[in-house]
């Protein structure tokens, strides 16, 4: 049983992935987390995130459960995440070890929820379930900006909003594997909490049959 959830940067996505995943048990594989850690290592060995070159060799090099103590969320590695992620070998490359997750969930799980920005069109077109968490732009930026502020990283509002929109349009107008809501649920998680917002998608599921 697979859940696939996509949406542009800091909709909502996790938060809402993490608790479908607690609720009924499966394992929770946040993909973004793969493609910020092949921009941190592209970024650490000096290279440049947009070259395919570096990007590649980056993300063949990646063993997914090495970084786990590396805090990847600043928006330079978000940056960066969105630039290797333009490159359609290295998406080739992740994309196995997505699938495999997704088939075969660790700690045999009964099922697996994902989020990222092709989860329901490319990774898992099969899913059971496919949400699409969006936001408006101002109010991803203000809870983004929130949370950095949060961790004690270096941040402003107009940088963060900045920042979120350049990758949205990134992601959204790559050639490959470009962000769409496709045949996917759409939440509007701007004026709802994070209760309400589950409550939204339990709601749906259920009324799946599933
Ligand atoms: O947390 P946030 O929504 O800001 O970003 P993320 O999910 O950590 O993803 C970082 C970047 O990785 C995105 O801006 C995308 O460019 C890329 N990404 C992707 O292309 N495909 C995915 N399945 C997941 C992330």
């Amino acid at each position: 049983m697979i859940i696939a959830i996509d949406g542009p940067a800091a909709a909502g996505k996790g938060t809402l992935a993490r608790r479908l995943a607690e609720h009924f048990d499966f394992a929770f594989l946040d993909t973004g987390r793969l493609y910020r850690a092949v921009g941190y290592l592209v970024l650490k060995a000096g290279g440049d995130p947009a070259n395919e070159t570096d990007a590649l060799r980056a993300a063949k090099a990646l063993d997914p459960g090495s970084l786990e103590s590396v805090d990847l969320h600043t928006e330079t590695i978000a940056d960066a995440a969105s630039q290797v992620a333009a490159i359609p070998a290295v998406r080739q490359v992740l994309l196995n070890f997505q699938r495999n997750f997704a088939r075969t969930p660790p700690s045999g799980k009964a099922g697996a929820v994902l989020d990222g920005r092709d989860i329901g069109s490319v990774v898992c077109p099969d899913a059971e379930v496919k949400l699409f968490v969006t936001a408006r732009p101002e109010i991803r930026a203000a809870r983004r900006h929130k949370e950095l502020r949060e961790k004690g990283l270096e941040s402003t509002y107009a940088a963060v909003l900045a920042e979120i929109e350049a990758r949205d349009v990134r992601d959204s107008t790559r050639k490959v594997s470009p962000l769409i809501p496709g045949d996917a649920h759409t939440l509007d998680t701007s004026d709802e909490t994070p209760d309400a917002v589950f409550d939204a998608a339990r709601a749906h599921i259920e009324c799946l049959n599933w």
